[in-house]
Order: C-alpha cells, then sequence, then structure tokens
C-alpha cells in the first residue's frame, strides 16, 4: 500500500498538510483579502470525525507527514481534540501558527509527541508588527517562540520577504539565530487572490543573500530532498537561515506535498486551481480512496500547471487562486 500517492512525474506524496479554519485572529493583507474577511460557517467545514477519516485515508496511502495549518490552526475550537486524534496516527504531526496561542497548548502538543512548530512572523519591529497584522500582540507571539525554545521544540520562523521592511529588518532577523538554536526561513511573496501581488513586489532570495552576504560570513548547509527551504548558516551562529524561492527559482520537482482545506477539498498543488471534493464524497458516502489517486494524477509539472515552468516573474500575474487564508499556506 505504501508510495502508491506517485503522480505522472514519478514524484512520491507523503506530506499532508490540513488546514483546520478559514479564521484567524489576525488581518494580514497578503494573506487575507480586505473585501473579504468573513469564514465559512461551521457546517461546510471538515468535523472533528470527518478529518480523523480522511486523515486515516492518506495515512493508508502513504501519507507520513501531517502539518496543521489555517488560517490560524489554533483558533479552531476543537484544536486539542482534533490534535489528539491525529497523534494517533504514525505520522510525524507539525503545526505552522502565528504563534498568539501557544502558551495555551504547549501542554497538548508534548501530549500529543508534536515536535516542530513553524511560527509566521514578518517584523520584529511592534510598530510594524502592528501595521502588519492590526493587532497589537508582537511581545506574546515574541514570548511564544521563547517559550517554544525552552521546551525544546524546534522552531522555525517564517518571514513573507515585504518590499519596504525586509531591506530594514532582514539583518535584525539574521542577529537573532547568533544566541537562539532557531530557523529563520525567508519566503518570497506569492500571487493569491486578494493581496495585490505583482513582480515588482517580490523581494528575491539572491537579493537578500547579497545582502547578508556584505555582513556576514556564510555558509550552505545541505537541504533535505523534499525541503521547501535553502538553508544556510553564519559561521558560529547556533540557529540557522533559509529562503522559500516560490518566485524565483520554483522546487516543485521534488514537491512530495497534497493540501485539504477546511472545507474538505483536496488541492494537489498550492498553486493548483483543480480541487476534489473529498468532505462532499464523504458525506455521501463514496469511496475516498480513488479520488485521492485521481487528484494526485491529474498533479502539474509546477505551480498548478498555471504558468509555464520556464516562466518569468511577471507571467505570475496570471495565476488564479484562493486567497492564501482559504488554502492554508
Ligand atoms: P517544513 O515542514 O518545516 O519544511 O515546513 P513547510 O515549509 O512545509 O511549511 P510552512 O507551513 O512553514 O510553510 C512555509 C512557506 O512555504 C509558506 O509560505 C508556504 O506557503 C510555503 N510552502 C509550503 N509548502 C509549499 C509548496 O508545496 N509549494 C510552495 N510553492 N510553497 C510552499
Ligand atoms: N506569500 C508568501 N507566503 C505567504 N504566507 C501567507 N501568505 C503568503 C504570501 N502571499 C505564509 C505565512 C505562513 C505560511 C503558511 O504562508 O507567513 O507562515
Ligand atoms: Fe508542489 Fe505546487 Fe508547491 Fe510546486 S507550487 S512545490 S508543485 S505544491
Amino acid at each position: 500500500q505504501k508510495g502508491t500517492l506517485e503522480d505522472r512525474y514519478g514524484r512520491v506524496h507523503n506530506y499532508l498538510r490540513i488546514s483546520l479554519t478559514d479564521n484567524c485572529n489576525f488581518r494580514c493583507s497578503y494573506c487575507m483579502p480586505e473585501e473579504d474577511i468573513s469564514s465559512m460557517p461551521n457546517a461546510k467545514l471538515m468535523q472533528v470525525e470527518e478529518i480523523n477519516i480522511l486523515a486515516k485515508k492518506f495515512v493508508s496511502l502513504g501519507i507520513n507527514k501531517i502539518r496543521l495549518t489555517g488560517g490560524e490552526p489554533l483558533v479552531r475550537k476543537e484544536f486539542p481534540l482534533i490534535l489528539a486524534q491525529l497523534a494517533e496516527l504514525p505520522v510525524e504531526l507539525t503545526l505552522t501558527s502565528n504563534g498568539v496561542f501557544i502558551d495555551k497548548f504547549i501542554e497538548s502538543f508534548k501530549t500529543a509527541g508534536l515536535k516542530k512548530v513553524n511560527i509566521s512572523l514578518d517584523t520584529l519591529n511592534a510598530d510594524t508588527f502592528y501595521k502588519l497584522t492590526k493587532r497589537d500582540q508582537f511581545s506574546q507571539v515574541w514570548n511564544n517562540i521563547q517559550l517554544l525554545l525552552k521546551h525544546q521544540f524546534r522552531v522555525k520562523i517564517n518571514v513573507v520577504a515585504l518590499n519596504g521592511i525586509i531591506e530594514k529588518e532582514i539583518l535584525d532577523f539574521i542577529a537573532i539565530t547568533k544566541e537562539l538554536p532557531i530557523h529563520v526561513r525567508f519566503i518570497e511573496f506569492m500571487p493569491f487572490a486578494g493581496n495585490y501581488w505583482n513582480k515588482d513586489k517580490v523581494f528575491t532570495a539572491a537579493k537578500m543573500l547579497q545582502m547578508i552576504r556584505e555582513e556576514y560570513e556564510i555558509m550552505k548547509l545541505q537541504d533535505d530532498p523534499n525541503d521547501t527551504a535553502k538553508a544556510y548558516q553564519v559561521k558560529g551562529h547556533m540557529g540557522t537561515f533559509a529562503f522559500i524561492t516560490t518566485m524565483s527559482e520554483h522546487f516543485c520537482g521534488t514537491c512530495n506535498r497534497l493540501r485539504l482545506t477546511a472545507d474538505g477539498k483536496m488541492k494537489n498543488c498550492l498553486f493548483g486551481k483543480d480541487e476534489m471534493d473529498l468532505l462532499g464524497a464523504l458525506r455521501a458516502g463514496d469511496n475516498i480512496d480513488p479520488l485521492i489517486k485521481i487528484a494526485v494524477g491529474k498533479k502539474h509539472a509546477a505551480l498548478g500547471g498555471q504558468i509555464s515552468t520556464d516562466y518569468t516573474l511577471a507571467s505570475a500575474d496570471k495565476i488564479e487562486n484562493r486567497s492564501m487564508i482559504k488554502i492554508g499556506g
């Protein structure tokens, strides 16, 4: 049974990202369009038991890593229940969160055996934080990052590289890797519905790397085969830094990821327009496994097939998608 989620390009899928909600306590405009902040009614969401059933189907087909995403996964009321359920499966459990509620759930993480947490944090400045998120909670997030480290979690910080902010802060982010065993990843800004993406807003990894090299002596680290990020380290620093180069140099050739949206639609790619309604099928009593395989079979070589593999940044303007908050990152 194992390893059966192979696509036309020979890519084997073992990593499932499950979005638990399209709700979030923040209001970041690159993720959540201002014109549509409404979230889905509860009846449309996968219910606790439905998440369990669907996750088990994927596991039986070879999934061995599950990441919980959102929106913000920790605002889902039944989060502890969902986590405890998934902890019974033979998978590595991981989480991507904005960090505000970590202290409330850290004990349930431990009980579930969750060891790796990725925190979204685009600035180290409290005023800029407020401008980006419309919430005055920088210190909660920062304290929760310290708390995770104190409890020996492996912590990555996701920094969306935003023009006008990243130039000022990139070296501050590198500086925090000196004394903290923290992994900072700079993500190139990606186009999603309602986020006013254009190519001039993409601060490329190459530019960031150049800025870092002017200040620090750095070395390239070995990446795992399916990593989204290209990792580096400043000599002598405890932590590392990396770049997620979706826009300047995609990594689709080694993609092992599938997604379930909060409303139970399977996406075979972050940029894929095709959605397979697994929740609808489950509620109708249909057989799920063949549907998962069909969806994997339709996966495109790169970027959802929306732009050619040898694309230029400008052509990414054409990408149509849900907003990030309704996909789950
Ligand atoms: P690790 O398991 O720690 O490597 O995390 P991850 O990178 O898989 O997950 P995370 O939720 O932290 O995502 C970080 C960034 O990488 C987000 O901006 C994601 O949208 C982006 N990302 C994650 N998976 C994919 C993917 O399959 N394709 C692309 N293009 N970007 C992705
Ligand atoms: N471009 C790049 N990354 C994004 N994220 C959200 N929106 C975007 C975007 N438009 C990141 C968040 C989170 C991760 C799941 O996706 O910072 O860490
Ligand atoms: Fe995989 Fe699609 Fe992301 Fe490429 S864009 S890495 S194919 S999910």
